[in-house]
């Protein structure tokens, strides 16, 4: 069998089909033996550095109880209170995290920081998101769409995803959903289709695999027949606020309402996020936005949302299992 002992988990890239496969039916035995209480705890004694430059609530909460759950302990770092960043580079940073803990994860900007970590620091370093790729993001979600797919596997299953196309998760869709097989859409602006270096990377792969990969502007083109329809956020963490200007002009059609829910011809087709998403929750940021432009939600309609297509909240839940199987299989005994 796969022996991913050791390993960093910096993108799906560096990960094969076989791989990532080990990896989701890992997460599912996981799940089952906490729900059953039969877990057996293989990161017992394992010390673990959580490093974020950017919130979180799923990332970070996810990576805690799954150490927990296995007998790991873990320390927080976040965005400010170390020296990462201002006074000491990540390689040094990296050396010295390395003598101390087992494994490390790394939530923040750009892709190179996250690799610089991973070579450098000598034991497991895990991506919880960068600008370009949230890869332990794409396992919770593929777990969540074998489970809600009928018993199909995952190449037979068809997702589109509406908006942001460029961003961490779009990229890391494409790459997940061209490593497994499956037939994605990316659904969006042109100008916010991912970079064509990645898209040619994962033409190649989809070769190999089955994978349909097509990129279009087209809503109703993009999302019939499908499975899942898949959002984000249209301004990511990191980037202006200004750009809501002109993000909201362009990404008003890509918005995923009941007309578009009612464009697969489906009416199995679920609703997914990562989350945390643009509603119209009142508390939040989002509704903010929504009234300032005279919108009934961003990304996704509130009606949407809250509606019984929607699986978010599994979703959410699947990042801790997953996690936990990233956890236990570069790390465990
Ligand atoms: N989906 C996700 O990564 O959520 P957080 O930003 O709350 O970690
Ligand atoms: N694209 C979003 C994902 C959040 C989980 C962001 O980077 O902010």
């Amino acid at each position: 069998s796969l022996n991913l002992r050791n390993r960093n988990f910096l993108k799906l890239l560096d990960f094969t089909s076989e791989e990532l496969q080990f990896l989701l039916d890992l997460s599912l035995q996981l799940k089952q033996a906490k729900q059953g209480g039969y877990e057996q705890q293989q990161l017992k004694g394992k010390n673990i550095a959580l490093i974020f430059e950017k919130s979180s609530t799923r990332t970070r909460c996810a990576f805690e109880v799954a150490a927990f759950d296995q007998g790991a302990l873990v320390t927080y770092l976040g965005p400010s209170g170390s020296q990462i960043g201002h006074k000491e580079s990540m390689k040094d940073t990296a050396r010295v995290l390395g003598r101390m803990y087992d494994g490390i994860e790394y939530r923040g900007f750009g892709q190179d920081i996250v690799e610089e970590l991973g070579e450098y620091a000598g034991v497991p370093v895990w991506n919880g998101l960068t600008d370009e790729f949230h890869p332990t993001q794409i396992l919770a979600d593929f777990l969540t769409m074998h489970e809600h797919g009928e018993g199909r596997p995952l190449n037979e299953l068809s997702f589109a995803y509406l908006g942001d196309a460029r961003n961490n998760m779009g990229n890391s869709l494409m790459v997940g959903a061209a490593k497994m097989g499956m037939d994605i859409r990316l659904v969006a602006p042109k100008a916010y289709w991912p970079e064509q270096d990645l898209v040619d990377q994962c033409l190649v792969i989809a070769n190999a695999t089955g994978a349909k990969i097509t990129l279009t502007e087209n809503v109703d083109e993009g999302v019939k027949d499908c499975d899942f329809l898949y959002t984000d956020v249209w301004v990511s963490m990191g980037e202006p606020a200004e750009a809501w200007d002109e993000r909201i002009a362009l990404m008003k059609p890509y918005q995923i309402n009941s007309e578009t829910m009612a464009k697969t011809g489906k009416a199995t087709t679920k609703f997914m996020h990562c989350l945390p998403a643009f509603h119209n929750d009142q508390t939040t940021l989002g509704a903010e936005i929504a009234a300032k432009y005279g919108m009934n939600g961003l990304e996704v309609t509130d009606e949407v949302f809250e509606s019984t297509q929607s699986i978010v909240f599994d979703e959410a839940e699947n990042r801790m299992h997953t996690i936990k199987a990233v956890m236990v299989a570069t790390l465990g005994q």
